[in-house]
């Protein structure tokens, strides 16, 4: 059911200010994170010496953003992979670690089968899974649910954005456990988290200039996502919806990686998407932008609201509220994921079924 709307990408953008407040108040009880359901006890969370996330596709992004904000926040180390290849090349696990599988469907093959493996080696896993009772939800030791609720289009939206959620609260409450942060500074992240909905909501209703804005890509040969730390993880999200529905072939650079092959790609008129939510990186991905500029790149510029001097060098600006740049990501995706939509429609694809992919990758 399309309730009025035209695609269910579209609804689904939607939903997600309701699918994150779902989430977290299925783990915010009074003011504090309760992970009884997930089942980890304090124990446990004390003793975990590494955390392995292992997923595919859009699941994997989220693993990218989270290991910079476990690792930053509770000082855990992380290590991020593609189950595909985690499958396969006889990892070494510390015993004392803890495997987190990232999907959606709970019954992509190769996630499956890294939760296998690491099960086989004895090593404690959870799941983070938005389909309930499914083969990962199953198999993993302990599951963290996302409330996303159904999910009908092949471009994952607010599941991803659930996901998210799930990441910032075991790193808030691992942070917590293991003395990383105060009571205040806890309190304050909570807070923070409980915002986000809301500005979701703002940015959603902002979605007409994206549209125009998406109106005039739709011949876009190329288009390069750059940013650094969370900003990267956000620009290989945001490339990813592009390419999948809108069939342009784009790509995410870790910004200061340009320099070493990228950079010779850009031509005249090539679109170049800065993500800049992190004040402390904030002028060298505006610098990395201004070369490609220099080379006849057409940038757009992805920011908080205030940075307004993106403005003397980006073609086209567009501004999130202000969040704890932790959380930028589930802020920034939002436009992206209303533009790879837009360029979609305008180019009057199929854009819940885009040609050659399944919404459950089963087989490898
Ligand atoms: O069901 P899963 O979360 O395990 O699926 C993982 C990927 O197949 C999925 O995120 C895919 O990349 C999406 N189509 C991206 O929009």
């Amino acid at each position: 059911e399309k309730s009025g709307y035209e695609h269910f990408m579209i609804k689904e953008i939607h939903e997600q200010p309701k699918a994150v407040s779902d989430t977290l108040n299925s783990v915010i009880k009074d003011g504090m994170i309760d992970l009884s359901e997930v089942g980890l006890s304090e124990e446990e969370i004390k003793e975990i010496s590494q955390i392995y996330i292992v997923a595919c596709g859009s699941a994997y992004h989220v693993g990218v953003a989270a290991q910079y904000v476990m690792e930053d926040l509770a000082r855990i180390p992380v290590r991020v992979e593609l189950a595909s290849e985690f499958r396969y090349r006889n990892p070494i696990l510390d015993p004392k670690g803890l495997v987190v599988i990232i999907s959606q469907s709970g019954e992509t093959a190769d996630s499956l089968a890294a939760l296998r493996e690491s099960k086989k080696q004895g090593v404690k896993t959870l799941g983070i899974v938005n389909v309930i009772g499914s083969s990962i939800a199953r198999e993993a030791d302990n599951v963290y649910y996302t409330l996303a609720g159904p999910e009908i289009a092949v471009a994952t939206t607010k599941a991803y954005s659930t996901q998210l959620i799930a990441a910032y609260t075991l790193a808030i409450q691992f942070a917590k456990i293991r003395g990383q942060i105060t009571e205040e500074q806890y309190a304050g992240y909570i807070e923070e988290l409980q915002s986000i909905p809301e500005k979701i909501q703002r940015i959603i209703e902002d979605k007409e200039r994206l549209q125009w804005f998406a109106s005039k890509q739709v011949n876009a040969k190329d288009i390069f996502f750059i940013g650094r730390g969370i900003d990267y993880a956000i620009s290989l999200e945001g490339s990813l919806k592009m390419k999948e529905i809108s069939y342009i072939h784009s790509e995410a650079y870790a910004a200061g990686e340009l320099k070493h092959g990228t950079i010779s790609l850009i031509e005249e008129g090539t679109l170049v998407i800065g993500v800049l939510t992190q004040p402390e990186l904030y002028e060298k991905t505006l610098s990395n932008m201004v070369e490609c500029k220099s080379r006849g790149a057409y940038l757009m510029g992805l920011t908080t609201f205030g940075h307004y001097n993106i403005e003397e060098n980006a073609d086209f600006s567009v501004y999130i509220p202000k969040t704890d740049p932790h959380f930028a990501t589930s802020l920034a995706v939002i436009p992206l994921q209303l533009l790879g939509y837009y360029v979609s429609v305008a180019k009057g694809l199929d854009v819940d079924k885009p040609r050659n992919l399944a919404k459950s990758v089963t087989v490898e």
